[in-house]
C-alpha cells in the first residue's frame, strides 16, 4: 500500500500535495515524494523518510511553485526504502514522472527487455519499469501520453494505480487503476487524483471512483474522461457528492482502523499471492525458498520465533509445515529463546516472523540464532525493516501498513506466506502428492473469497458481542490447526477489550479450565467440520453439561454443534490445513465488537505499542 497525490489547476500544487500526502500516510511511511511541473521544468524531490522529511527536503531542494504536480507517500514493496526507490520515478528521457501505488509481477522480463534495447536504471523497484515501459510504448507508437499508458497497461501483470505525467505535455495527468484504489476530485477548473478522497475532501465533495480496469484523463479546461484499459472504450464518469468526514475517509468509512484492517485480509492475501501463486498452472514459488530450496531439503529442522500474534502465526505454521513437508518443526518466544542457551544444528533453519520487522527479542533471537552459525529466514510485513536486514534472506507478506495495534492482517497474511512455503517444499521433497499439492493451490486461490464470506456475518457477530460484551472472563478452544486460532481469538479479546481471556487445546479443558466453568462463563469453540469433529462435539457436552455459554464457528449447514452452542457463526468449507485463514476472521470481529461496545480505544489499545522496540 502506498499514497498517491496529483493536483491540475489554479492552485499552487505544492502544498495541495504535500497536506494530500500527510493524509494519506496510514497508507505508508517509509518514504515520500513529489515532483511539480514549473515553465518546462519538473522539480523533483524524494526522501526516505516521513512526509515531514519530504518538506524539510523540498523546501532546500527545489523551488516549490508551479500548479501542476504529483506526490507519493510509500510503504515499500520492491526495494528498500531509500531515496532512490522513492517515488516519483522519472523515465529515461526525462519526460515522464509517475508515482504508483501496488505490484508489476513481470517486472522482470518488461525490465530485461528494456535493459536490451537500452533503458538504464537506477533503481530496484518495479515502478521504474513501468514508467520506461510507457515511454518506450510512447516512442514507438508516436502517440500521446494517455494511449501509451493504455498499451503499456495491458502489457502488465500485478496492481497499480498510478498517475503519471508527461513534461511534453504539461496540461494533462493521466491516472490508471487495478486492485489499488483511486480516486479523481472535481473541482471548479481542477482535479485532484488520490488514493482516496482525503486529500481532495476541502477543496471539492465531488468525486469520481475509478473502478478496476479504468483509466482517467485530467486536463486543464476539459471535463474528465474515463477509459477502459483493455479496449479503450469510453465509460461515463459518475461523479458523485462525497458525505464523509475526512477522519473517515482515511479509515476508508470504517469506524476504526482495526476493522478496516480486518476487511482488508481478502485483499492482503490476495497482494502476498502476487507473482508467488498460479494456482491453474501448478505454480507456487516464493523467490528466497526457491534460492535456498536445496537447504530447506536438506533441514533436520525448523525453529520458528516470533512474539505475540506473530508467535501464533508460526504455531500454524508448524502444523502445516510438519504436514506438507515432514520437517520437525519448533516454535519458541523469541524472548525465551534469546536468553536461554538454545541448541542449533547444522542443519536447522531458523524462520524468524515479525510484522513490523522491529520486535527487539526477535531481533535479538535472530542474532544469537546467526552467531551460532545458523541460516535465519525472515517473515516481515514492513519493507527494510531491522529484521529483514539482519535475516539472511525471507519473504514479505505484502498487507501493507497495519495501523491497529491488534494485529490482524499481519496475522493472516504470515500463515499465507508459510503456507506457500509448506507447499513449495512439499512439493519438491514429494512429501506431499501431486494431488494433494494442486488440490491445495486451488484451495489456496479461494481463500480471499472465503475470507470475504466470513465477513458478511458481522452483523450476526456484533449481536453475540452485545451478549458477551460484560462477561469478566472468556475461554477459547481449538483443536489442531484451530488451537493456535483459539490462542489469537483470546489475545484479541484481552487486548482491546481487557476482559480476562484465555486459549487452550479443547481436549486440555479437563485438565483444569472445566473448574471455571458455570453459566457465566463463555466459551468461544472453533468447531469446524474437520477431523477430530466428533471429539470437540464431546467437548462442546461437556461446556453445556455445566451450563456454560457456547459460541460456536462452524462450517456453514452445521447439524450438531448448533443443536448444542447457544450461537454459532458458519464460515465456508475448508481442508483443515487452510482453516486457520478463515476461523480467525469471526474471532477478529467478536474482539473488535465487545471492546467497542465497552468503550475501548480499539486502535490504540491502553499499555500496548505497535512495534515492541523494548525488551
Ligand atoms: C497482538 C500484537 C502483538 C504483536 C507482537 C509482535 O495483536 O500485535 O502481540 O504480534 O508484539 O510484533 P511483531 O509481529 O511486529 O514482531
Amino acid at each position: 500500500m502506498c499514497g498517491i497525490v496529483g493536483y491540475i489547476g489554479h492552485r499552487e500544487a505544492y502544498p495541495v500535495i504535500i497536506k494530500g500526502l500527510k493524509r494519506l500516510e496510514y497508507r505508508g511511511y517509509d518514504s515520500a515524494g513529489v515532483v511539480l511541473y514549473d515553465n518546462g521544468n519538473l522539480k523533483l524531490s524524494k526522501t526516505k523518510g516521513k512526509v515531514s522529511d519530504l518538506e524539510e527536503r523540498a523546501e532546500k531542494e527545489i523551488t516549490l511553485n508551479g500548479s501542476i504536480g504529483i506526490g507519493h507517500t510509500r510503504w515499500a514493496t520492491h526495494g528498500v526504502p531509500n531515496d532512490v526507490n522513492s517515488h516519483p520515478h522519472v523515465s529515461n528521457s526525462g519526460n515522464l514522472v509517475i508515482v504508483h501505488n501496488g505490484i508489476i509481477e513481470n517486472y522482470d522480463p518488461i525490465k530485461k527487455e528494456l535493459i536490451k534495447r537500452g533503458y538504464v536504471f537506477h533503481s530496484d523497484t518495479d515502478t521504474e519499469v513501468l514508467v520506461n515501459l510507457i515511454e518506450e510504448v510512447k516512442k514507438q507508437e508516436h502517440i500521446k501520453l494517455g494511449k501509451a499508458v493504455q498499451i503499456a497497461l495491458n502489457q502488465v501483470v500485478g496492481a497499480y494505480a498510478i498517475a503519471v505525467f508527461d513534461k511534453q505535455n504539461p496540461d494533462e495527468i493521466v491516472a490508471a487503476r487495478l486492485g489499488s484504489p483511486l480516486a479523481i476530485g472535481v473541482g471548479e477548473g481542477e482535479f485532484f487524483v488520490a488514493s482516496d478522497a482525503s486529500p481532495f475532501i476541502e477543496y471539492t465533495s465531488n468525486a469520481v471512483y475509478l473502478d478496476d480496469e479504468e483509466m482517467a484523463i485530467v486536463s486543464l479546461d476539459k471535463p474528465v474522461t474515463i477509459r477502459k484499459i483493455k479496449d479503450d472504450s469510453i465509460v461515463d464518469p459518475y461523479i458523485q457528492e462525497l458525505q464523509m468526514n475526512l477522519e473517515q475517509i482515511e479509515k476508508g468509512g470504517f469506524d476504526h482502523f482495526m476493522l478496516k484492517e480486518i476487511y482488508e485480509q481478502p485483499n492482503a492475501i490476495k497482494d502476498t499471492f502476487r507473482g508467488r501463486l498460479r494456482a491453474d498452472e501448478g505454480i507456487v514459488k516464493l523467490s528466497s525458498v526457491e534460492e535456498n530450496l536445496q537447504k530447506f531439503l536438506n533441514a533436520d529442522r525448523i525453529l520458528i520465533v516470533a512474539c505475540g500474534t506473530s508467535w501464533h502465526a508460526g504455531l500454524v505454521a508448524e502444523y502445516i509445515l510438519e504436514e506438507f513437508t515432514r520437517i520437525p518443526v519448533e516454535v519458541e518466544y523469541a524472548s525465551e529463546f534469546r536468553y536461554r542457551n538454545p541448541i542449533i544444528r547444522k542443519n536447522d533453519i531458523i524462520i524468524a516472523i515479525s510484522q513490523s520487522g522491529e520486535t527487539a527479542d526477535t531481533l535479538a533471537a535472530i542474532k544469537l540464532a546467526k552467531e551460532q552459525g545458523a541460516f535465519v529466514y525472515g517473515v516481515c510485513n514492513v519493507v527494510g525493516s531491522s529484521i529483514s536486514r539482519e535475516t539472511h534472506t525471507g519473504s514479505y507478506t505484502h498487507a501493507g501498513p497495519e495501523i491497529g495495534v491488534a494485529s490482524t492482517k499481519a496475522f493472516t497474511t504470515q500463515i499465507t506466506v508459510l503456507t506457500l512455503m509448506a507447499l513449495r517444499i512439499g512439493q519438491a521433497k514429494g512429501t506431499l502428492s501431486r494431488a494433494d499439492f494442486h488440490r491445495y493451490l486451488q484451495e489456496l486461490d479461494h481463500v480471499p473469497q472465503k475470507v470475504e464470506q466470513a465477513l458478511e456475518h458481522n452483523l450476526e457477530i456484533q449481536a453475540i458481542a452485545s451478549k458477551y460484551k460484560d462477561a469478566p472472563n472468556c475461554l477459547y478452544l481449538g483443536r489442531g490447526y484451530n488451537y493456535p486460532v483459539a490462542l489469537e481469538g483470546a489475545l484479541k479479546l484481552k487486548e482491546i477489550s481487557y476482559i480476562h481471556a484465555e486459549g487452550y487445546p479443547a481436549a486440555e479443558m479437563k485438565h483444569g479450565p472445566i473448574a471455571l466453568i458455570d453459566e457465566h462463563m463463555p466459551v468461544v469453540i472453533i468447531a469446524p467440520k474437520q477431523e477430530h469433529y466428533d471429539k470437540i462435539v464431546s467437548n462442546i457436552q461437556e461446556i453445556k453439561a455445566r451450563n456454560g455459554k457456547i459460541i460456536a464457528v462452524v462450517t456453514a449447514g452445521d447439524v450438531q454443534v448448533k443443536k448444542l452452542a447457544d450461537y454459532v457463526i458458519e464460515i465456508p468449507e475448508t481442508s483443515d490445513a487452510l482453516s486457520p485463514l478463515i476461523t480467525t476472521i469471526p474471532l477478529q470481529l467478536l474482539a473488535y465488537h465487545i471492546a467497542v461496545m465497552r468503550g475501548c480505544n480499539v486502535d490504540q489499545p491502553r499499555n500496548l505499542a505497535k512495534s515492541v522496540t523494548v525488551e
